[in-house]
């Protein structure tokens, strides 16, 4: 590797495998779009923590990707998030909740607010992400107690509109979405 091979880290955090998805599309995409840099991908998990924040010291930009976890991130990923002081940095989500753009920003500005305030933001992307059955368990337990309540039947609407989340075009935006920013 010559002394000015850019470097480019994808590192991710995800429990089901969305948010894993999009972050292998992601490294396949950019490793094409820039054949001369270095695409590297990292999971993050508790234990990779150091060295994921090793190898985002090391990279000239990084991409971390979250999945919505309340409404935010997990620790592990504030923990990375929180030391890319005067790095070049691009978010990714996943959420269980989609359709609306509003609710992705939300979520993107308070994780963005986990980065110090020198980080380098270049943008942020987000997509709607599948979630396990035991929910849809759980809420049709409590349609079963409330079979009228409005709430639960959307609950259970958006339940299964998330189910092919994420597609193929979830990917292609979130892609676009990363190269317009790096
Ligand atoms: C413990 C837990 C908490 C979650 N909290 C939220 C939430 O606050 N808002 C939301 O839209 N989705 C929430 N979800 C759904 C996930 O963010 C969504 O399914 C995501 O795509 C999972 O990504 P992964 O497959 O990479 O783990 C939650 C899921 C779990 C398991």
């Amino acid at each position: 590797m010559s002394s000015n091979q850019q470097t480019i880290l994808v590192a991710y955090n995800s429990r089901g495998g969305n948010t894993r998805a999009v972050a292998q599309a992601l490294e396949q995409a950019l490793a094409q779009e820039y054949s001369q840099a270095d695409v590297l991908l990292e999971e993050i998990t508790p234990d990779t923590v150091e060295q994921v924040r090793a190898a985002a010291q090391a990279a000239d930009t990084s991409l971390i990707g979250f999945w919505c976890d309340k409404g935010s991130c997990t620790d592990e990923v504030a923990d990375v998030l929180q030391s890319l002081s005067g790095k070049r940095v691009f978010l990714f989500g996943t959420a269980g909740f989609g359709g609306s753009a509003a609710y992705f920003d939300r979520i993107l500005t308070g994780v963005r607010g986990k980065l110090p305030q020198d980080t380098v933001y270049l943008g942020g992307a987000m997509c709607q992400g599948k979630m396990s059955q035991s929910v849809r368990q759980r809420y049709e337990g409590m349609l079963a107690q409330n079979p009228d309540d409005p709430k639960i039947k959307a609950m259970i609407e958006n339940f299964d509109a998330a189910q092919p989340h994420p597609t193929k075009e979830d990917l292609a935006a979130i892609i676009s979405a990363a190269k317009s920013s790096l």
